[in-house]
C-alpha cells in the first residue's frame, strides 16, 4: 500500500519524462492505459489521454466496427489529445473492418495483442499508424521486433489478462528484454504507483502500461463495489494469488477454443474470459438475493478482476489524481536520487 501524496497542481520540469515512447506518441507522460475486452471504451480512455497519458479504446468492447467508430468520435469530443485502439486478435470481432475504421478515423497508434498480428500491423503501418504489440514473454517480443513492430508491451507474471505458461515476473522480463531489443519496451504487470513507475524506467522500459490501477478510478465503468473491493484487496489471499498467477488450465482452454465458431461472439467471449482470467461462471447479484455478508465477501473475492497491482491501490480516485499522484511520487524519488 502506498501513502498517497497530493499530486494536484504539480507539473514536472520540461522534458524529464521524455522517452522514445512519449516522442512517438506525442504524449506528456510515459503512461499507457491497458486494454479491457468488456469495458475498455472512451469513458476511461478519454480521461487518461486528457491527463497526459495514452488512453486506449479496446475494439473488442465495442463489438462492431460502427460501435468502434462512434466511440472514437465520442473520445474526440472529450479530448483533443492522442488516443490509441487495442485490437486483441483472439477476441476482436470483425478485426479487418475494425482496422479499416482505425485508419479512416485517423487513430495514430494501435496496440495488437494475443497471437501473431503482423498482417494487421503492416497494414496499419502502411497507412501511417504506429504499431505496438503486447506479449507475455521475451521470446515473443523478439519475434515481434523481427516482424517490424514500432514498440512492444511486455506483461510480467504479476499482470492481469491472458497468461502464458512461459511468463516470467516483470522484474525479470523487462531488463532481460531491454538488453536484447532495439525497439522501445513498455513495462506492464503489477505496476500501480510512482514506485513501480520509476522501477520500470530504471529497468530500461520507456513507458508503463497499467490495467488494474486504472480500474480503481472513478471514471472506469465497472461497479463501485468492485472498485472498493480492489482498494481493500489482500494480494496474499491464496485464491486471489492463484487466480492472478496461475496460467489457464490447458484442457479448459482447448474446450473453449473449440467452441469459438459455433457460438455467438458475446457468450463465447464470456466463456473465454472465465477460463483465461479464471472468473467464476455466474456471479450472483451482489446487492440482493439475501446473501450473508460472508457470502457477499466470498463472491467479491472470487469475481474480483485485476492483478497483484491491487497492492498499490488503497482508494478509488479520479484518473487525473492517479496519474498526478504517480508522477508526484516519482518526482520525489528522482529528487532523492538527485536526478532532477
Ligand atoms: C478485466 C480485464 C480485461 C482485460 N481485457 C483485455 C483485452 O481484451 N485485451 C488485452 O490485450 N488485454 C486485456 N487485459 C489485460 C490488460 O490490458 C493489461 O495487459 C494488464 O491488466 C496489465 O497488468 P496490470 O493489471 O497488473 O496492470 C485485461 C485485463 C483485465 C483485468
Amino acid at each position: 500500500m502506498t501513502d498517497a501524496p497530493s499530486g494536484r497542481g504539480r507539473s514536472s520540469p520540461p522534458g524529464i519524462w521524455r522517452t522514445r515512447i512519449t516522442e512517438m506518441l506525442g504524449i506528456e507522460y510515459p503512461i499507457i492505459e491497458g486494454a479491457f475486452g468488456t469495458f475498455g471504451t472512451s469513458a476511461l480512455a478519454a480521461p487518461v489521454s486528457e491527463a497526459g497519458g495514452l488512453g486506449m479504446i479496446t475494439a473488442t468492447a465495442l463489438r462492431t466496427p460502427e460501435g468502434l467508430r462512434q466511440d472514437i468520435r465520442r473520445a474526440r469530443s472529450l479530448t483533443g489529445k492522442p488516443i490509441g485502439v487495442n485490437l486483441t486478435v483472439m477476441t476482436c470481432p470483425g478485426i479487418d473492418e475494425m482496422c479499416q475504421v482505425v485508419i479512416e478515423e485517423g487513430i495514430p497508434v494501435v496496440e495488437t495483442a494475443s497471437y501473431r498480428a503482423d498482417a494487421y500491423g503492416k497494414r496499419l503501418q502502411a497507412a501511417g499508424v504506429k504499431w505496438i504489440h503486447k506479449v507475455a514473454t521475451v521470446k515473443h517480443a523478439l519475434a515481434a521486433e523481427q516482424q517490424g513492430v514500432d514498440a512492444v508491451v511486455i506483461v510480467g507474471l504479476e499482470g492481469a489478462g491472458f497468461k502464458s505458461i512461459l511468463q516470467l515476473p516483470t522484474l525479470v522480463s523487462i531488463p532481460w528484454a531491454v538488453k536484447q531489443l532495439k525497439i522501445p519496451v513498455i513495462a506492464a504487470g503489477g505496476i500501480g504507483d510512482g514506485r513501480g513507475f520509476m522501477a520500470a524506467l530504471a529497468m530500461g522500459a520507456e513507458a508503463v502500461y497499467l490495467g488494474t490501477a486504472f480500474m480503481a478510478t472513478r471514471e472506469c465503468p465497472i461497479s463501485e463495489r468492485h472498485k472498493q473491493s480492489m482498494a481493500a484487496a489482500d494480494p496474499t489471499e491464496p485464491r486471489y494469488r492463484e487466480r492472478c498467477l496461475a496460467p489457464p488450465r490447458p484442457e479448459e482452454l482447448a474446450r473453449v477454443m473449440a467452441e469459438r465458431d459455433s457460438e455467438p461472439v458475446d457468450s463465447w467471449l464470456r466463456k473465454l474470459e472465465r477460463v483465461m482470467l479464471k472468473d467464476p461462471a455466474d456471479v450472483p447479484d451482489l446487492m440482493g438475493d439475501g446473501l450473508t455478508e460472508e457470502a457477499v465477501e466470498e463472491e467479491i473475492l472470487r469475481s474480483l478482476p485485476g492483478s497483484l497491482a491491487v497492492a498499490a491501490i488503497d482508494r478509488v480516485v479520479s484518473v487525473r489524481e492517479l496519474m498526478e499522484n504517480m508522477i508526484s511520487e516519482a518526482e520525489d524519488i528522482r529528487r532523492r536520487w538527485s536526478i532532477c
